[in-house]
């Protein structure tokens, strides 16, 4: 159990490190080219890890703090629908979209770890 959380949080680190990556290459493309597939890919990996993060964590009998985890799947829903939406719909993404994208990556890292 302690190994398949370790797996799942490196799975998901690196996740977070790929939104990194979307953003530094979305940047450079100009305003109105749709979003690259990375952040789709992305929103993938860390939703699946982050549940089974919490799943796992459960039979493993740990806790995570429920209001944490909830704000956690509350980013992650804005996070992912907006991407989704902008992706397979391929619009155009205005100037300012990777950035919004980016900060809600960050109030994501900041909850997971400032709270308890
Ligand atoms: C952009 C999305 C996300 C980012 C950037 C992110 C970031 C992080 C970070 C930095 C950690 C700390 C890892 C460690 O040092 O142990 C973490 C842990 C964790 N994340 Fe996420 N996460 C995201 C989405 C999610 C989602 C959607 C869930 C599920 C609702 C989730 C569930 C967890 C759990 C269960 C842990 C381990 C326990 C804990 O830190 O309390 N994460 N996440």
């Amino acid at each position: 159990m302690t190994v398949l959380l370790s797996l799942l949080v490196i799975v998901h680190l690196l996740g977070m490190a790929g939104f990194v990556a979307a953003w530094a290459v979305q940047r450079q493309r100009p305003a109105g080219t749709p979003l690259i597939s990375l952040w789709a890919w992305c929103v993938l990996v860390m939703s699946l890890s982050g549940f089974a993060l919490i799943g796992v964590g459960i039979a493993a009998g740990e806790e995570n703090g429920h209001i944490k985890m909830i704000i956690k799947g509350t980013l992650m829903t804005v996070l992912g629908v907006t991407v989704l939406v902008y992706y397979f719909r391929r619009r155009g993404v205005t100037p300012t979209l990777p950035a919004a994208l980016a900060g809600i990556v960050v109030a994501e890292v900041a909850v997971s770890v400032l709270m308890d």
